[in-house]
């Protein structure tokens, strides 16, 4: 009998096996007394063939099979056969269907926007046919964008969200099987959570005017997993919304993006953060080089890429190792006690790429006075601090540190950065969490939209986030 499977598990070990697939109709071309369709779901493609034979395959089917719109979504009979010709593509699967019976799910209702295969076309496929003097159709990122449903049905867009998928899987994984446990904390809070200026202000309750004070959208579970740790959890995950209302338009910031945050208590040293920072990031990236290898190849058909390079243990280096790096190249400028620029970061990447053979490194023990105001100062030097950050290519994907967790040091450390004194208090007010006994604790928050574009060699966020957010699109 016909059973039920899914383009992507079409392959050679079900030759000559009657299937039944649920899938898109990418194209399809009527010729006489034949139709040829590809049929997409996923990101995977099949070649479907009708042709008339009078016993199962009438000249109506094939007639109505040739006049599906293009996006409707079908459902297909048919014989698993082995083509004649080599398949080029990855993502096309290495088998034809011989259709038997074709009906239409849900057709497609209007006119596309754009076509798929212009919103689908490789890189070195248009840059191909520049050489050859033509033009094809690219379709802008904008408009993509403001298509998304339609846009995300790509080969490489499908794969991309499979893999992001993957990252939190990985993550949850690995931290769980390290005891960690998972939280979730609220995003609607009272006072800024990173400091004042790129938080979402808003009413909370400002439909009831006797209730209505001012809130806003968590920048970071930042107060909240630290509370975790004071209430004795140990260790703590979570994966949730961050909102920052930031006016920067640029390849690598969202004004909402999806947080990957750890906190947890200190033995001895910061560096037990560091090392579960390191542990976790080789066992995503093996994992998805494994599990994910269908998928990566569908992106890299559409945005080649070359697979990141890391250590069996990752490279940890001071701040000021790399500000020596910068400066031996010739970047004299680079202030030993200031933070690195998008630009700066770069160049130390691909100096520590060309030096250690690794596209991934934790540079930490930065300048105390370009961190955050509960990061703990350096026991041995106050001017820096037990901080750090962690790069892909040479972008930041991760900053974190270990935690003030005395109260006095906090208000101190408060005051000299001018802190809301509400945000202050939820640490070392009266009731605040270092006030019944902390432990020494630190952690990191890592940027998921960011690790999935530079795991990938991608030059956008937005390609990595499903619905982006930033300071111009708030639609779809
Ligand atoms: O560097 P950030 O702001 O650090 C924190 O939120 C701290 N609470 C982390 C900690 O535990 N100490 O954000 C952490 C990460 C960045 O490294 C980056 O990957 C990502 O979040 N990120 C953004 N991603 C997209 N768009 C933005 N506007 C981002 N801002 C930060």
């Amino acid at each position: 009998g016909k059973t039920w499977t899914t383009v992507r598990d079409l392959d050679l070990t079900k030759k000559d096996q009657e299937v039944l697939v649920r899938a898109r109709v990418q194209t399809v071309r009527g010729k006489g007394k034949s139709a040829f369709l590809v049929l997409r779901s996923e990101s995977f493609t099949v070649q479907a063939i009708m042709f008339v034979d009078d016993v199962t395959v009438s000249k109506g089917m094939v007639k109505y099979a040739s006049n599906i719109p293009k996006e409707s979504m079908v459902d297909v009979a048919g014989f698993v056969r082995q083509p004649g010709e080599k398949v080029k593509s990855c993502t096309q699967q290495d088998v034809e269907i011989q259709v038997t019976g074709i009906s239409t799910v849900s057709k497609t209702s209007t006119a596309l926007p754009f076509e798929l295969a212009d919103a689908a076309r490789s890189t070195k496929e248009v840059e191909e046919a520049k050489a050859r003097g033509e033009n094809l159709p690219t379709v802008l990122q904008d408009h993509r964008l403001n298509n998304r449903v339609l846009d995300l049905r790509t080969p490489a867009n499908n794969a991309i969200f499979q893999i992001q998928s993957g990252v939190c899987m990985l993550f949850r994984e690995i931290l769980l099987s390290k005891g960690f446990r998972e939280i979730h904390t609220p995003k609607l809070i009272a006072g800024a959570s990173e400091g004042g200026s790129s938080v979402f202000k808003l009413q909370y309750m400002g439909n009831y005017p006797s209730l209505a004070r001012p809130a806003c959208l968590a920048q970071s579970p930042q107060v909240y997993k630290q509370m975790c740790i004071c209430s004795d959890f140990d260790k703590v995950f979570e994966i949730g919304p961050v909102f920052r209302a930031e006016d920067s338009n640029t390849h690598r910031h969202l004004c909402e993006f999806t947080g990957l945050d750890i906190e947890m208590s200190i033995k001895e040293h910061y560096f037990e953060v560091l090392d579960v920072i390191g542990d976790m990031f080789n066992y995503i990236f093996e994992g998805l080089n494994k599990r994910f290898k269908k998928e990566l190849d569908a992106v890299r058909e559409q945005y080649p890429f070359e697979d990141i390079e890391f250590l069996p243990k990752a490279l940890k280096l001071t701040f000021a190792e790399g500000i020596k790096m910068l400066h031996e190249a010739g970047y004299t400028h680079v202030d030993p006690y200031g933070d690195l620029n998008t630009e700066t970061e770069r160049v130390l990447g691909k100096l520590v790429k060309q030096k250690y053979k690794t596209d991934f490194f934790i540079l930490h023990k930065y300048p105390l006075s370009v961190r955050p105001f509960y990061t703990m100062p350096c026991p041995e030097d106050d001017k820096l601090s037990n901080s750090f950050d962690v790069f892909i290519r040479g972008e930041e994907i991760i900053s974190g540190a270990q935690r003030i967790h005395d109260p006095e040091l906090l208000i101190q450390r408060g005051k000299e950065l001018d802190v809301d004194p509400e945000t202050v208090n939820l640490y070392a007010g009266e009731g605040g969490m270092l006030r019944f006994g902390a432990p020494p604790h630190g952690g990191c928050g890592v940027g998921l939209e960011r690790v999935v574009m530079l795991f990938m060699g991608l030059n956008n966020i937005r390609k990595t986030s499903l619905f982006p957010r930033d300071p111009n699109r708030l639609t779809p």
